[in-house]
């Protein structure tokens, strides 16, 4: 009997674009996994629709029916955690979330965060990427921990900065490269190939001493290319 796909569960607070490219790297056979549930802390999150769309099922955790933060994370652990999940995939979650929740998901709970970390950690990325002058920006997916998108990073993808470029356009060119990298990236954590250990990140039980870089060292299917990837 074939084995069960991995169980993710998705957490989302608006439009959804990178839960759609999870859910459709799934549907093409790239991801061996199954959304068992997505679950947005904002009712108006546009992506709840792509998931109704999908027959997945939602969860829905609005803070302010919780008297504190504590109440409302012990019942987002409550909901997530009845879905037995391999994975918690956060997804343009716009939450900062507390110590005790995200050691309880050490290891396996993902972030998506738009800039080539450790830079640009919090919000604005792409507007500080233009404000800094540089000239190469991109995503990163990483492990989360107790620290605000400072956990060990797994992946990334980079995009050049034009001249004339705003916050908006720069935005718009990455999110192809962010739907290409967290389902390739997931299938690689789904091989057991890429672990979190004691504050790193873990590649075939080696440190990884640069993140994965999408197309040079991480295919797109989530194998690995042969270029050294980044050990
Ligand atoms: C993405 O840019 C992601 O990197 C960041 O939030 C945005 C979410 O977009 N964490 P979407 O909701 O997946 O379309």
């Amino acid at each position: 009997m074939a084995a069960e796909p991995a169980r993710l569960v998705v957490l989302i607070s608006g439009r959804g674009s990178n839960l759609q490219a999870i859910q459709a790297a799934i549907e093409a056979g790239r991801l061996p996994a199954r959304i068992a549930a997505v679950v947005s802390d904002r009712p108006q999150a546009a992506g709840l629709n792509h998931a109704a769309r999908h027959g997945l099922d939602t969860v829905m955790i609005e803070p302010a029916r919780f008297p504190d933060r504590s109440a409302f994370e012990r019942a987002l652990m409550t909901a997530i955690d009845g879905f037995d999940p391999r994975f918690i995939v956060l997804a343009g979650f716009m939450r900062v979330l507390g110590r005790e929740l995200v050691q309880h998901y050490l290891g396996r709970m993902l972030n998506i965060h738009p800039s080539l970390l450790p830079r640009h950690r919090g919000l604005h990325t792409h507007r500080r990427v233009l404000d800094a002058g540089e000239h190469e920006h991109g995503a990163s997916v990483h492990f989360v921990t107790p620290d605000l998108d400072a956990g060990p990073v797994i992946s990334q993808a980079r995009v050049a900065v034009r001249p004339g470029d705003t916050a908006d356009a720069l935005a718009e060119r990455l999110l192809p490269l962010e739907h290409l990298l967290y389902p390739a990236t997931l299938a690689l954590l789904l091989k057991h190939r890429v672990e979190l250990h004691h504050d790193s990140t873990h590649l075939d039980d080696t440190p990884l001493r640069q993140p994965l870089l999408l197309d040079r060292d991480l295919g797109r299917d989530g194998g690995l290319l042969d270029a050294g990837h980044g050990r």
